[in-house]
């Protein structure tokens, strides 16, 4: 009895893998797979749009080669930011061929269904209302500059302190070094400023006679007296720096101790800038001051004032560091002055945690620059560090989030050290009888340039913009003599927007 028991317990489990095995091997039909992407079109995810109604504006040669794909993003607790993350399907379906020169409406024949990421999760609520950042400028550069620090100053409760002035040509012999600016426009700019989330105030300079260098050093003595029992750093930033993720930087700077005196920041990437200016953290990047620092500072101000000869804020700040204190620089490898030029996609695409940038506008292969502010938005759907992660699709395609998608053809990417940085910048500048190469001690370790279009495909962001449920991505490639030009759209949805089942 127990036997024939065991038997039929034996044949029922037999026919149970049967079944599971069978329906493991079960492929859907395209029918059920239209049924899917219809599903998700129900819940504010197209899967398969019929109007590309966004790529009219971009002025594009037609017909073009053309995919597209969803990605709805999971923050996952144990997510991790790594340098490369692999899966193991293919991005994108097939490429087709579109021509939209007379309507907005395509036919796509080879919809995907939406990928699911799982991201670490991020926080939109950042507390950075101990931080106060300092910068000097003109009145003109700060409102080309506010929507940049709007991507990542708006309500992180930072506080920020412009020094302001007109601009710095003076007749000759005039006894100001500069224009003051027009107080009333002043006020607007502030009150603009404050309305849309930045928690600035906006001050005149503080001696008539003060040049650049003593505008910009100034900064710490502004911010010194506003400090509040909250403040424990003041930070110094150029009006092009642009911070990735405040709450990466929340959580870097909270691994010192700001009842010390602390002096954070990067050296530059390019070694003949740190023979010629010195150890010192490089303004661009952004320059950190622990309090205790900052009151030394204070202290000694109007010795370094008057007796610094320099031109340059961030040397000034150096001279007087290193005169009246014992503290030295702190160089954080995250943070990027930026002093390499051309073509800067090696350092885009490293996949290393990058908190600051810099030198963004007016570098890149055709001089026109980077646009951070744009390349950024989708850091509004997965968070700062979400920006320029890289994912492995598939044997030979990388996504670097904002900058790129690459494919690497006749299995290079395999053989590639995708952890070390490509060279793809120009030459540094040679230091004469120097045994330290061009960037190696600051972008190092890093591999040899690709040929582009041979050894590497690289499809760059030309384009995006927040949508109803999320942010689109436009990637562009420019076709070969007698090639189309090809163009990739990722659209990155919130997975609580998309309302998604499971
Ligand atoms: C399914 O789709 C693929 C590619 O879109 C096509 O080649 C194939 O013929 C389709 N199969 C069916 C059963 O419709
Ligand atoms: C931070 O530094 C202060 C002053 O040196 C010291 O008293 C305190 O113990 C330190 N705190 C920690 C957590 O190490």
């Amino acid at each position: 009895m127990l036997i024939r028991h065991g038997i039929t317990a034996f044949v029922a489990l037999l026919s149970l893998s049967l079944i599971i095995f069978l329906l493991h091997l079960y492929k859907p039909s395209n029918a059920s797979a239209t049924g899917l992407i219809e599903s998700f079109a129900a819940k504010g995810v197209h899967p398969c749009p019929d109007q590309l109604e966004w790529l009219k504006p971009l002025d594009l040669t037609y017909p073009i080669r053309y995919a597209q794909r969803d990605i709805v993003v999971k923050p996952t607790s144990g997510a991790k930011r790594l340098s490369l993350t692999k899966v193991s399907a293919p991005l994108f379906p097939n490429f087709q061929t579109i021509d939209l020169t007379d309507t907005s409406k395509a036919q796509l024949r080879n919809c995907k269904e939406p990928l699911f990421l799982d991201i670490p999760q991020f926080t939109k609520d950042v507390d950075a209302s101990h931080i106060s950042i300092g910068i000097s400028t003109t009145i003109k550069r700060l409102e080309d500059s506010i929507p940049s620090l709007l991507r990542w100053l708006k309500n992180t409760h930072a506080k920020l302190y412009v020094i302001i002035i007109e601009n710095d040509k003076m007749p000759e012999g005039a006894k100001e070094a500069f224009h003051p600016a027009d107080p009333k426009r002043v006020a607007d700019v502030q009150k603009r400023m404050r309305d849309s989330g930045i928690d600035v105030t906006i001050v005149q300079p503080l001696a008539k006679h003060d040049y650049f260098s003593q505008r910009y050093f100034s900064l710490v003595r502004v911010m010194y007296k506003h400090r509040d029992p909250k403040t424990k750093w003041l930070a110094l930033a150029d009006d092009d720096t642009f911070f990735l993720s405040m709450s990466s930087l929340v959580d870097t700077l909270s691994a010192f101790n700001t009842s010390q005196p602390h002096y954070v920041g990067a050296l530059s990437e390019d070694w003949w800038s740190v023979t010629r200016y010195g150890l010192m953290a490089f303004g661009g990047a952004g320059i950190f001051l622990s309090l205790p620092l900052a009151e030394a500072i204070d202290a000694k101000y109007d010795d370094c004032q008057e007796r610094s000869k320099t031109s340059a804020g961030d040397i000034r700040l150096r001279e007087c560091i290193y005169w009246h204190t014992q503290t030295k620089l702190t160089s954080l490898r995250a943070l990027h002055q930026v002093d390499i030029d051309q073509d800067l996609s090696g350092l885009y695409e490293s996949g290393q945690p990058i908190l600051s940038l810099h030198h963004w506008k007016g570098r890149g292969p055709d001089g026109k620059g980077y646009r951070l502010p744009t390349m950024h938005l989708v850091a509004d759907v997965c968070g700062g560090t979400c920006f320029l992660q890289r994912w492995q699709f598939g044997k030979d395609m990388v996504l670097t989030n904002g900058f790129s998608v690459a494919t690497y053809p006749k299995d290079h990417l395999k053989r590639m050290e995708v952890d070390k940085m490509e060279e793809t910048w120009g030459e540094p500048t040679a230091v004469e009888g120097s045994f330290n190469r061009g960037t190696d001690h600051s972008l190092g370790p890093t591999r040899p340039k690709l040929k582009l279009g041979e050894e590497k495909i690289q499809y760059l962001l030309l384009d995006s913009a927040v949508t109803e449920s999320g942010v689109r991505q436009t990637y562009f490639r420019s076709g070969a003599e007698g090639e189309l030009d090809t163009v990739l759209d990722l659209h990155w949805v919130d997975r609580a927007q998309a309302v998604v089942p499971g």
